[in-house]
């Protein structure tokens, strides 16, 4: 569906709702700004409604969450009848039986089908979680607390996930609290970075490192789709060195990248792998799942577990989780993310902007870098437009350091219709922008 606005953006019902929210809400959570935000009130496949009644298309997923659509039927009916047996079990005590379903599925999605044996899961609330978990599998199994990261990573914002964290700003603040055993290196972009990538992992301290922390394609970082042969480098120099190579695909799984995970795009796969997000489309549940081997370096628990949490497995996360498990599996939706990825990124490629420096990307993860013409980031001019796209009723958010990435991760099945609805008022904003910049030095 097109989008329908019917007040200025933000409406009257959403400004008021930002000076309450204000109020009562730490001002360092929710951006408030002219422009900003809109209170969500409903949505359904890649349609979201505002407290004003307005009509939006939603390029975000809400964060990538939403692939399978929001609301999506299947997933609400699973939400529904569990919560209506059961809301809350004991985690690491007494569990549901749709723990077992959860943990079984992960590990035939994942480890099984890759010929790697079972993969043994720990369930989690938020992505940060399942990274922390990984950190720490990583820990026990080799002894060693090292952990290697990429720059521009984003694994989330807990202390554990910080620690594999790349980007200053997030990470500033608190480095005082952070234990130094981090090793940033650089994320390649091409045949050249790959080499650099070769030569720094070569003068890492091996007997100090136990995790290396990566996104297949990086996600907050600007969706950035590495060189082929950049993860089986990771790889074999991790089996050399005695490391664990944990894949946070919170972003990139499930179907996101037009592969069920964006590992298989090259067949080289970790130790362990995150999970978070699409894993229930909705609910509040990530997943740590390793290789049977390396999890099991875990002791068994004595009657109290030396990692849980008190939502740990929580059913109705769980049911949602079974059913979306069930849907991403069907390989069709691989196929048709590939196909709309493709489709969205030919239309971008045909924007005629000086602004648009490259479009990138795989499936429906794709990035639109802006820069001016003497090659700065243009993150102020992506920072307009977000407003701008909103009042003309499309949701959507910017990545990077430098917030000049453009970002297009619709549910996957956005209609054509909408995608060109989406691409007609980008096009159109660019213009104005790159004419009134044109205007300025005379
Ligand atoms: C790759 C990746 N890892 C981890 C996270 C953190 O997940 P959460 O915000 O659920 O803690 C994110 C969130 O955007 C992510 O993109």
């Amino acid at each position: 569906m097109l989008p329908e606005i019917k007040t200025a953006i933000p409406g009257p019902r959403s400004v008021e709702l930002a000076k309450e929210l204000r109020k009562y809400e730490s001002h360092n959570v929710t951006y408030v700004a002219e422009d900003w935000p809109i209170f969500w009130e409903r949505a359904e496949g890649s349609c979201v409604w505002d407290a004003d009644g307005n009509r939006y298309i939603d390029v975000t997923s809400a964060f990538g969450v939403a692939g399978l659509g929001h609301t999506h039927g299947p997933l609400r009916d699973a939400m529904v009848e569990q919560s209506g047996k059961l809301m809350h079990a004991m985690g690491d005590v007494h569990p549901t039986a749709l723990k077992i379903q959860v943990c079984r599925r992960l590990s035939e999605m994942t480890f099984e089908r890759w010929g790697q044996g079972v993969g043994k899961t720990v369930l989690a609330n938020s992505g940060f979680e399942a990274v922390e978990t990984a950190l720490k599998t990583a820990l026990i199994a080799t002894g060693k607390p090292g952990v290697v990261h990429f720059r521009n990573a984003y694994h989330g914002l807990g202390y554990g996930a910080l620690l594999g964290g790349g980007f200053d700003k997030f990470r500033g603040p608190f480095d005082r609290q952070l234990a130094d055993v981090r090793y940033a290196i650089d994320y390649p972009r091409s045949e050249e970075g790959l080499e650099l990538l070769k030569e720094q992992l070569e003068v890492l301290p091996v007997s100090e490192v136990g995790a290396l922390l990566v996104e297949p394609i990086q996600g907050r970082g600007g969706k950035v789709v590495p060189p082929m042969g950049f993860l089986k480098v990771l790889r074999e120099w991790s089996d050399a060195a005695g490391v664990v190579l944990i894949f946070d695909e919170i972003y990139s799984g499930f179907n996101r990248s037009g592969r069920l995970f964006a590992c298989e795009w090259e067949g080289v796969f970790p130790d362990v792998i995150c999970v978070g997000k699409a894993l229930s489309g909705g609910y509040p549940i990530s997943a740590c799942i390793g290789r049977a081997e390396v999890m099991d370096k875990w002791p068994v628990s004595p009657g109290e577990a030396l990692h849980t949490s008190t939502f740990l497995g929580n059913p109705v996360g769980c049911a949602m989780a079974v059913k979306a498990l069930a849907l991403h599996a069907d390989v069709q939706v691989a196929a048709d993310v590939e196909r709309q990825g493709r489709e969205l990124v030919a239309m971008l490629e045909d924007i005629d902007s000086s602004l648009i420096h490259e479009v990138r990307g795989r499936g429906l993860m794709i990035g639109v870098e802006l820069r001016h013409a003497d090659g700065r980031p243009a993150g102020d001019v992506a920072g307009k437009l977000l407003g701008q796209m909103l009042a003309r009723g499309v949701v959507m958010l910017a990545d990077g350091p430098d917030g000049n990435i453009l970002a297009f991760t619709p549910p996957f099945y956005i209609t054509l219709g909408e995608l060109v609805y989406v691409v007609q008022q980008l096009t159109e904003l660019l213009r104005d922008h790159e004419h009134g910049a044109l205007r300025l030095p005379y």
